[in-house]
């Protein structure tokens, strides 16, 4: 059997008192697309900051290839292999993007490079000596998939992939995140298209109210949209 990239089970946690997350539950096997998919507030973020170490949970497991990093600090999240694009993105403002995609980055042997992220985005190398703030919303959210990827993680996480971007740069990040699966890069995705995501994605997973509330595989959220959907807005 497969040990998952990453398992988490019965994972509780919140905000000081107000508990968020009641035994959420999640998995991705090596190479495989999962969206984490909900309404607004449901604790799809939440779920994320556990998983990455940025909340610690009162109740439950997370592993890393079959690792204990339950309550394990971010940094140690990142080195076990995890690339995290957070919600708002989160570029360093006065870093140039060449110096954005270098303060994190983690070399490996056929990894990821300047010139590799370079080719994936051609429009941050015509920008490598801007500063951050320079940036439009599509080319920030371009920055941060770079910033991780140059990580070399095994595992890349994205909170609202195209959130807020114009209809076009859209197209080029799920373009970039075909081409990142199609070279067998697990990837798990948060986002509200659903089209988009019922294309790329392997597995689904639906929160609702911090609960797992549906999963399964993009064949059978297509042969029963409603039962999976009546949780989304849509
Ligand atoms: N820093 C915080 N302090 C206190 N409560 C928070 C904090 N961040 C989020 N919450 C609460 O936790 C719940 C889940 O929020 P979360 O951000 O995980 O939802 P989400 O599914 O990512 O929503 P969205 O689609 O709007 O991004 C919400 O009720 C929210 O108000
Ligand atoms: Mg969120």
């Amino acid at each position: 059997m497969t040990t998952p990239l990453v398992a988490m089970e019965g994972i509780d946690c919140g905000y000081g008192g107000a508990q968020v997350l009641f035994a959420m539950a999640l998995e991705v096997m090596p190479g495989e697309v999962v969206t984490l998919m909900g309404r607004n507030g449901m604790g799809k973020t939440t779920t994320l900051r556990a998983l990455f170490g940025l909340l610690k949970p009162t109740a439950g497991a997370i592993r890393v290839k079959g690792r204990d990093m339950t309550g394990a600090a971010p940094h140690r999240v990142a080195a076990a292999g995890l690339g995290y694009v957070p919600e708002g993105r989160q570029v360093f403002p006065r870093l140039t993007v060449e110096e954005n995609l270098l303060a994190t980055a983690r070399g490996r042997d056929g990894g990821w490079t300047l010139a590799r992220a370079y080719g994936l985005f051609p429009r941050l190398e015509e920008r490598r000596g801007n500063l951050g703030t320079a940036l439009s919303g599509g080319e920030q959210q371009m920055l941060a998939i770079a910033r991780a990827l140059m990580t070399n993680p095994d595992l890349l996480v994205l909170d609202e992939a195209t959130e807020g971007l114009a209809p076009v740069v859209r197209a080029e990040i799920w373009a970039a995140i075909a081409g990142l699966r199609a070279d067998g890069l697990a990837i798990l995705v948060v986002d509200k298209n659903l089209e988009a995501l019922a294309r790329i994605a392997d597995r689904h997973v639906v929160i609702e109210g911090g609960r797992l509330a549906w999963t399964g595989s993009t064949a059978e959220l297509n042969a029963d949209r409603t039962k999976a959907t009546r949780h989304l807005e849509l």
